[in-house]
């Protein structure tokens, strides 16, 4: 099965992208790693330096040589992948999409504590970023993603906050033996 992960930043992708690729004795990919290795930069660099259409563009080339691998993979996304509509395509008609959802009051938690260099969450510490219109930017990010996370999810998996990681992976595992495309 060839399974994308999908989510807001802070969602987990990574982490449970790894515990689930394991769990189905699969390839691993980290569409952020594919980006880096083949531009040489992290994703925050090329913010930095090059600006987001940029970034954007590397992440489609990279979504889309990714798609064209063989063979089972979990393919843990970045959280703005799902802005091009070619994106959403390749996600949809290559992939089983995993929407991994998780209340923004988490996403706050999580990455107040740590942001890992996301030029995208603006943090009221963050260099140039007022304290004032923080969390409406966060919050208007978060909310536009939405539709477009549910228009290429095949199979959405709701976090509870009782769930780690490691639980989190065995019921994507579980609900993925249950999905049958059609
Ligand atoms: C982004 C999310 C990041 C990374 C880049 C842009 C976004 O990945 O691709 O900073 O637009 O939401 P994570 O979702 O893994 O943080």
């Amino acid at each position: 099965m060839r399974v994308a992960l999908i989510g807001f930043m802070g969602s987990g992708k990574t982490t449970i992208g790894r515990l689930l690729a394991d769990s189905l004795a699969c390839a691993f990919l980290d569409l952020d790693e594919e980006i880096a290795k083949s531009a040489g930069a992290s994703p925050a660099e090329i913010f930095r330096v090059s600006g987001e259409a940029e970034f954007r563009r590397q992440e489609s080339a990279a979504l889309r040589r990714s798609s064209e691998i063989p063979g089972n993979m979990v393919l843990a996304c970045g959280g703005g992948v799902v802005g091009a509509a070619e994106n959403r395509r390749i996600l949809r008609e290559k992939f089983a999409a995993v929407w991994i959802d998780v209340p923004l009051q988490e996403i706050y938690r999580r990455l107040s504590a740590d942001s890992g260099g996301r030029p995208l969450w603006s943090s009221a510490g963050a260099v140039g970023v007022a304290e004032c219109g923080v969390d409406q930017r966060n919050e208007a990010l978060y909310q536009a993603r939405l539709p477009l996370y549910r228009e290429c999810a095949a199979l959405c998996y709701r976090w509870q906050p009782s769930e780690t990681p490691t639980t989190s992976a065995v019921i994507i595992g579980r609900l993925l033996r249950g999905y049958v495309p059609f």
